[in-house]
């Protein structure tokens, strides 16, 4: 019997299923599960996750093993099961939330202690290419696509550095939209959904594809502003808060 794809969806939203980022990953989940994956959504805010002390032991004392018993672990063993990873934020201050750049921090111990340089860069000795990809998926508040400038280079650089490929990014701005008008963005997130079917059925998601998700939808960031500032005036209100 074939071996079922497996992805390891990484949500690093403080809101969990709550959230944003969660819709924009269920849509890929659908997607993928359409295709026979077996899918696995992990919720950072939900777990038990030591902060790395740089305390030096996974490096010196007991090579790959790290000093705590906690939940990244069972994390790390599914992560190295996985075909696919998915790593899902909210932009938080132009990054990733704090949750989940705990989490990956503590991947330092799976990385040989050693160092090789190629392609005018550093790397980590047994970073060698797996089989193994990973896409991104980043909800943020505000209405221009910069937003997501630094946080897709750092994933670049992250999932460069853990010697797999990076399939797909998918970016959705103005993220309010998703509850607010999420006609407003049908198109994109069924693209999305058929990225995720893709990624299972063809091993790859076409340019084109991605090109549709990350498609346009605010036509003006400066009117979409006007939109979320009466948005944030009615919750206010509702809310008696008083101010207003
Ligand atoms: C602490 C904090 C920092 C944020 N920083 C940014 C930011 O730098 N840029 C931005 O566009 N949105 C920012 N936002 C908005 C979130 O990115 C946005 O609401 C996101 O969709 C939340 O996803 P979630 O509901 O899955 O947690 C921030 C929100 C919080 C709570």
């Amino acid at each position: 019997m074939k071996k079922a794809y497996k992805i390891l969806a990484i949500n690093g939203s403080h809101r969990s299923e709550k959230g944003f980022t969660e819709i924009v990953l269920q849509k890929f989940i659908t997607g993928a599960e359409s295709a026979g994956a077996q899918c696995e959504v992990l919720h950072v805010s939900k777990k038990k996750i030591m902060a790395c002390e740089s305390c030096g032991k996974c490096l010196f004392e007991t090579p790959g093993v790290c000093k705590y018993n906690d939940d990244m672990e069972s994390i790390i063993l599914k992560m190295e099961e996985a075909d696919l990873l998915i790593f899902a934020s909210p932009v938080y201050f132009d990054s990733m939330s704090s949750n989940l750049k705990k989490m990956i921090e503590r991947l330092r111990s799976t990385l040989d202690a050693f160092f090789e340089f190629k392609n005018k860069r550093t790397y980590h000795l047994k970073t060698n290419k797996t089989k193994q990809k990973a896409v991104t998926i980043f909800t943020a508040g505000n209405p221009e696509r910069e937003s997501f400038v630094s946080i897709s280079r750092v994933f670049n650089r992250i999932i460069d550095n853990m010697g797999i490929q990076l399939a797909g990014e998918f970016n959705f701005p103005a993220s309010h939209l998703l509850i607010s008008d999420p006609k407003r963005l049908a198109s994109q997130l069924e693209a999305v959904t058929m990225s995720g079917k893709e990624i299972v059925s063809e091993g790859n998601i076409k340019k084109e594809l991605l090109e549709k998700a990350n498609g346009e939808y605010i036509d003006d960031p400066e009117i979409t502003l006007q939109q979320m500032t009466q948005m944030i005036l009615k919750m206010r209100k509702e809310n008696n808060m008083g101010r207003i």
